[in-house]
């Protein structure tokens, strides 16, 4: 396993990126895994189950600890960790999975560049949205936006909860070389939350994490 980068927010959280090299049998090995977590393993195909089992590892090597500590599910499908009080996420796409971890609720995604985003964009780009992503840019802006409001869902993480309605950006601009800050606004029956978002590009994928402000 590769380990593209692996650092720490100023808000302290552990952000981990890995290129996924090894196949099924050598996570398997190296991780000790709870009876749900087999059984939700067993349901997948063989390509999920190598991109489950490698973020699965990535987080065991990035909380430091030696023992494990088992990653299960809450009924939404958030995972969270047994015995041990750290908020985490995880993402996974094509050969990379990323993680984050921390004290505070968070989320992360990793999306490899799509061509044929801007056929679902209008699942999750509001009109106000619309008005701010430059027209030669708008592959780079739509999977910011995309990227931005799952990482958002995840550190919310319940379902029902809708991209288009209930998670609003501020206008932000994109400098290609450097991380770009966004603000997310959550709002969903009588909640509201602010999350802070971090976007950065590398190769053909769009990383943001987030994290909410207390
Ligand atoms: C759940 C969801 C956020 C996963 O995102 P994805 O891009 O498909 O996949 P990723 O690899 O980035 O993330 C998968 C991880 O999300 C996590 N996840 C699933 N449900 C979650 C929830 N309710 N809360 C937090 N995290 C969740 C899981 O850990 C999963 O990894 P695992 O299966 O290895 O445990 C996504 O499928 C979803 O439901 N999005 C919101 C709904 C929507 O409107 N989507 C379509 C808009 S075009």
């Amino acid at each position: 396993m590769a380990l593209q980068k692996f650092f720490k927010t100023t808000s302290d959280l552990s952000i981990g990126i890995w290129k996924i090299e090894e196949d099924e049998s050598f996570f398997r090995k190296n991780l000790v895994l709870l009876q749900s977590e087999i059984t939700e393993l067993a349901e997948l195909s063989s390509k999920k189950r190598v991109e489950w089992l490698a973020s699965r590892y990535l987080l065991h090597v990035s909380l430091g600890q030696e023992d494990r500590f088992a990653c299960v599910k809450d009924e939404h499908g958030k995972p969270y960790l047994q015995d041990f009080d750290q908020y985490i996420s995880l993402s996974h796409s094509r050969n990379y999975v990323a993680t984050i971890h921390g004290l505070l609720p968070c989320g992360i995604d990793i999306q490899y560049h799509i061509d044929k985003i801007g056929m679902i964009a209008k699942k999750f780009v509001s009109e106000d949205e619309k008005k701010f992503i430059p027209k030669d840019k708008e592959l780079l802006y739509l999977h910011a936006i995309w990227g931005t409001k799952e990482a958002v869902y995840k550190a919310f993480g319940k379902k029902g909860t809708s991209l288009i309605n209930n998670i609003h950006l501020d206008p932000f601009k994109i400098e290609e070389e450097l991380p770009t800050a966004i603000w997310a606004t959550l709002n969903i029956e009588n909640t509201t939350k602010k999350y802070e978002c971090k976007h950065e590009i590398f190769e053909d994928f769009t990383l943001v994490y987030v994290y909410e402000i207390m």
